[in-house]
């Protein structure tokens, strides 16, 4: 017989997404720092990251000698990257707080937010919110890596995402898939669904959770409300620093670069 999944809070098992997005660490962290570099007026040393999750970009980041700050709401997620902190003999400033809507005093010289973390805002207010609490904790100069999945006006809504990554004796296979997509209200749902094996076992856990909908068009529009932020480039997760995109409606996942005026 199958083995049932257990309902879960996909960001409540930190370890294991830590080690389902680990491939991609390297990369990203040396796409901000090419970020930072290209398109800061002003020199980054100190960072933010809304919404860390287990951390993996907060670790890098520290590793390479930057001040980072990070928060979650998540609870486990902050223990799992305090420890993991401790253990590796790193340093950073971890909270809890909501991305909303936060205060921070204007010491950050860049703040970056990859991986659909953004989506987790499902109205315009919250979202709106959240760029301004992030304009006003940057430096002038500062920017903010800014990453989320656009939906093309066309494109199709059956979605559908697996892959495996494994860590030591612990083998985490993921399965995303879209369930539903209401373009109306611009809410989305997604379902993971988690397979993880370890030595001695083997267990499923899954989770159901709305994000909210962005064409390239709505995103320029919420950005027309925060005049702190301007736009300077887009990518896409290719992270490819010479080669910045045209936002357009064919732009399926983004990277936008903003910076405090
Ligand atoms: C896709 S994960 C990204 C984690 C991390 N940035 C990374 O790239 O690995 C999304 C994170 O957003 C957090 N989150 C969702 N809503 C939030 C909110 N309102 N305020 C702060 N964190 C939030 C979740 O707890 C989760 O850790």
């Amino acid at each position: 017989m199958g083995i049932r999944p257990i309902r879960a809070t996909w960001y409540g098992l930190p370890r294991y997404y830590d080690i389902a997005f680990q491939s991609e660490t390297p990369a990203e962290a040396d796409f901000l720092e090419a970020a930072f570099r290209r398109y800061a007026a002003i020199e980054v040393r100190r960072v933010l990251e809304p919404a860390c999750g287990s951390g993996r970009l907060v670790c890098e980041l520290a590793r390479r000698g930057y001040g980072v700050v990070a928060f979650d709401t998540c609870r486990p997620a902050l223990t799992y990257l305090r420890r993991r902190l401790a253990r590796r003999k790193l340093m950073a400033h971890v909270l809890a707080a909501d991305m909303n809507r936060f205060c921070l005093p204007p010491v950050f010289d860049a703040a970056y937010n990859t991986f659909d973390s953004f989506r987790h805002l499902l109205s315009e207010e919250a979202a709106r919110g959240h760029l301004r609490s992030v304009a006003d904790s940057l430096r002038p100069g500062g920017i903010y890596v800014l990453g989320f999945h656009l939906l093309p006006p066309d494109a199709s809504e059956h979605c559908i995402e697996r892959w495996t990554e494994r860590r030591g004796q612990t083998t985490v296979t993921v399965t995303l898939r879209v369930l539903t997509t209401d373009r109306r209200r611009r809410i989305e749902h997604i379902r993971i669904n988690l397979l993880v094996r370890g030595r001695h076992s083997t267990r499923r856990y899954f989770d159901e959770f709305p994000l909210r909908l962005y064409t390239a068009r709505q995103f320029r529009r919420l950005l027309g409300q925060v005049p702190h932020l301007e736009l300077c480039d887009v990518f896409d997760f290719w992270y490819e620093i010479d080669r910045p995109l045209r936002l357009t409606d064919e732009l399926s996942d983004a990277v936008f670069i903003l910076r405090r005026r």
